[in-house]
This record gives structure tokens, sequence and C-alpha cells, in this order.
């Protein structure tokens, strides 16, 4: 069997000040600041990510962003890009979120430039993918998933592949406290993991980490991680605490 690396990552979203983001991750590093067996990221907002990652330095958590841009520079207002992020030591980024999807109009093309994008500035891409209620409703679950993750994955080569991240997350069970079943959650990860062996092999698709993400927290998380292909969670609402968060990381670490 292969052993992938449980990855618990918190999506602060639109969340936390400079100066509440640093005394998060301190109390983040006082408890689980120096455990390698979990791989740990925090992605606050745009404006947090400096401060945080000279707070993170030294300890083995990591930080990621929750959106960028996928041109080099430019005229784009309001916009960050993946050498900005890379020299704030920021080492993933959230794309193709359904919030940015669903508020901010993002589609499939755009989402997939912005993964070229961060393989091409060495950031590795956690690609959401994920159905409304209404698609899933209408069975229309697989066939959504697989067109944006087909899409957003076009043109990344089996080189980049093992440092790709896929996170599921049914746009139904996010902020709702409505979380998929172990059951769901689970049929949709072997579901994407099949499809990323037909893009990238056997070998590699056993190397990407598949997050769930929608509601997950420490009452749920223990059921959730111990499925076959669930690696990980993306975890919105329970990241935002010091307690809930190093709790999921501690079921992760017991669910290896
Ligand atoms: P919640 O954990 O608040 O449901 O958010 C999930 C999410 O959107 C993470 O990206």
């Amino acid at each position: 069997m292969i052993l992938r690396k449980k990855l618990i990552a918190g999506n602060w979203k639109m969340n936390k000040t400079t100066a509440d983001a640093v005394t998060l991750v301190q109390e983040l590093i006082a408890e689980i600041g120096r455990q390698t067996e979990v791989d740990v990221l925090v992605c606050p907002p745009f404006t947090a990510l400096d401060a945080v990652g000279r707070a993170l330095e030294g300890s083995t958590l990591k930080s990621g962003a929750q959106n960028m841009h996928p041109e080099a520079s430019g005229a784009f207002t309001g916009e960050v890009s993946a050498s900005m992020l890379r020299a704030l030591f920021v080492t993933h980024v959230i794309l193709g979120h359904s919030e940015r999807r669903t508020l901010f109009g993002e589609q499939d093309a755009f989402i997939n430039q912005k993964v070229i994008a961060a393989f091409k500035n060495q950031l590795r891409p956690i690609l959401c993918v994920g159905e409304t209620l209404a698609e899933r409703e209408a069975g229309d679950t697989l066939k959504v998933v697989q067109t944006q993750l087909e899409a957003g994955l076009e043109g990344v080569s089996t080189e980049q592949a093992p440092s790709l991240i896929v996170a599921y997350e049914p746009v139904w069970a996010i902020g709702t406290g409505k979380v998929a079943t172990s059951d769901q959650a689970q049929e949709v990860h072997a579901f994407i993991r099949g499809l990323l062996v037909k893009l990238f092999g056997e070998a590699i698709a056993q190397k990407i980490r598949i997050l769930y993400g929608g509601s997950m927290k420490p009452s749920n998380a223990a059921e959730l991680l111990a499925q076959k292909d669930i690696d990980g969670g993306l975890i919105g609402g329970a990241s935002l605490e010091a307690r809930s968060f190093v709790e999921l990381v501690k079921a992760a670490a017991a669910a290896k």
C-alpha cells in the first residue's frame, strides 16, 4: 500500500488582521510547530502572508495563498502574482475555490491558467472541485467534478503532477455545518483518483493527495480521514481557532 502523508490545510478566507493571524500562528506553533507526522498548512489573507511567513520560520508549518493571478506582472489592479507569493516564502496556493467560482465568476479555463502558472513558479496548487446541491440532486456530481478536474489540469505534465493537491469540496457542505458522509466523500475521492490515473498513470495518481473540505471539524474528522482516498482536509471555520485546528491535525496523525 502506498502511504500518502496526510495534509491539514486551513483556509482562513477573509478573516484575521495581520496581528490576529500572527497570534493564531504562534498558538499553533506552540502545540504542533515541530511535529512531522502530518503536513500542516495555513492560508491567511494576502495581507497577513508576510508576517505569517516570518512567524512560521523554524517550524514545520507552511503557508499558502488563497488565490493568485496567472500573469507574471502588469496592469491587473487588485491582483497578486505567483512570484510575489514566492517572495513571501509561500509554498502552496488554493485555486478554483467554489467561492471564487460562484462569487467572482471564475471559469475552468482561467483556473487552468493559474494552475499552470503555479507550477511554473514552483508553487503547489490545491485545485478545488465540487458540486452544488442542485447538481448533486440532479445526479450530476461526478460529471461536474470530472469537468472541473480535467479542465483545471489541462497541460499539466507527469513531472508536475506529483506536487498537485486536489480538494473535493461539495459546495453544499461549505460553511453550512452539513458534512458529506464518509461514504459520499470516499465515492467522489475514489472517482477523482481514477481520473488522475487516466491522466497521469497509476504510480503518480497514488502520490497525489486529495483533501476533503466542507464543515470538517474535530467531531467528524476521524471518520472522514479513515477513508482510503481521503488524504487530509481543507478546513474553513474550524481552522480559525487554534484548539479545533490542532485537534484536526491530531486526528490526521491518528488516522495515518
Ligand atoms: P468550512 O470548513 O467552513 O465548511 O469551509 C470549507 C472550505 O471552504 C475550505 O476551503
